[in-house]
């Protein structure tokens, strides 16, 4: 009898291919909503779910404690941020939880790229114009010879690194949590080896001093209580006059309000943001409603949700899930801190 894995609708969705054909497990949609997934775990006997990046804060974990008795459950996330998933209240449920690490890094690298240059040649803002009947232009930017700042300095930077330096002759300066010498010891790699390896002009563990060069500030740190609002107001200040930020990463990291403000004010170009601190979008507050901003592109966390990605993010959950059936549990991805 195979076991049960409930996917919640979106994710099933995207996966559906995959899941549908998938053979160790009955993968089946159910609620992302907590508490109706959580009743779907305890009527279905399931100790298996796959979510996305929405954030879980009790009943799922309890009702995984129950169905995962004795062996244990998992909360396998489709894609590889875990922010959303409480991870202390995962262990003391016996529950383990993986994601699907280096499958989706090209996807959300190109939607950087693209609303990069939505961004750079006002795309958005020009083709609403059309539709309502305006013939009329707006003068952009070349990016090439621009500087491209990355805050954060993970795979998935990398990428956007490589497509913006090789691709488009961009100035690409990267800003990680690891000093220089850190970061060439731990990858055994020099200054010179990452400058040819991923297109990196200049590294540093400084983020302030990216964000003062840059023309273009593309954000890429995982969200965690270190990072929460790490773009401030203070942050937004330090950006050079005119400069536009991107956000593809997570919305906490960015604190709406203060870009609003900028924005507003002028001092920043532009925004654009594939993540929000409330998803589905809600403004922090009403009176900065970030859709009322013409110098704004805005999109529903879609950075990963390719056809490409979907089909490897899916394969990589059924792995994870199957491995964790089979007691092969040094092989899983896991991201629960857990031994
Ligand atoms: C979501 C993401 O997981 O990977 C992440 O961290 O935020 C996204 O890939 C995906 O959209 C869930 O369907």
């Amino acid at each position: 009898m195979r076991e049960v894995v409930l996917a919640t609708e979106q994710e099933f969705s995207k996966g559906e291919d995959v899941f549908r054909s998938a053979s160790h497990g009955d993968v089946r949609p159910a609620p992302a909503e907590e508490y109706l997934l959580s009743v779907a775990v305890i009527t279905q006997n399931s100790r298996a779910v796959i979510v996305g990046a929405a954030p879980y804060r009790g009943p799922l974990y309890e009702a995984l404690g129950k169905t995962g008795r004795p062996s244990g459950a998992i909360i396998a996330r489709f894609g590889v941020g875990h922010d959303g998933i409480n991870k202390p209240l995962a262990r003391q449920n016996n529950i383990m939880v993986t994601n699907t690490p280096g499958v989706l890094d090209q996807s959300v690298a190109e939607h950087t790229i693209w609303l990069m240059g939505n961004l750079a040649r006002q795309l958005s803002s020009s083709e609403g114009r059309l539709r309502s009947g305006q013939f009329t232009g707006q003068t952009g930017i070349e990016v090439c010879g621009k500087t491209l700042g990355l805050i954060g300095f993970g795979a998935i930077a990398r990428r956007v690194a490589a497509i913006a330096h090789f691709g488009l002759g961009m100035r690409v300066l990267a800003a990680g949590r690891r000093s220089l010498s850190e970061m060439e010891e731990q990858e055994g790699l020099s200054l010179a080896q990452i400058q040819a390896r991923f297109g990196v002009d200049h590294y540093t563990h400084e983020a302030e001093s990216v964000l003062r060069q840059a023309d273009i500030v593309s954000l890429h740190l995982p969200a965690n209580d270190q990072t929460r609002h790490f773009i401030n107001a203070q942050r937004l200040a330090l950006m050079r006059p005119g400069s536009i930020l991107i956000n593809t990463a997570r919305g906490s990291l960015l604190d709406e309000s203060a870009l609003h403000d900028a924005l507003v004010a002028g001092r920043l170009a532009g925004a654009a943001l594939d993540v929000f601190e409330n998803e589905p979008y809600a403004p922090v507050s009403p009176e900065k409603d970030l859709r009322t901003l013409q110098n704004v592109v805005l999109t529903p966390h879609v950075g990963s949700n390719t056809r490409e990605s979907n089909w490897r993010m899916a394969h990589a959950c059924l792995e994870n899930i199957s491995k964790f059936f089979e007691g092969r549990f040094a092989e899983l991805s896991r991201v629960d801190d857990g031994t």
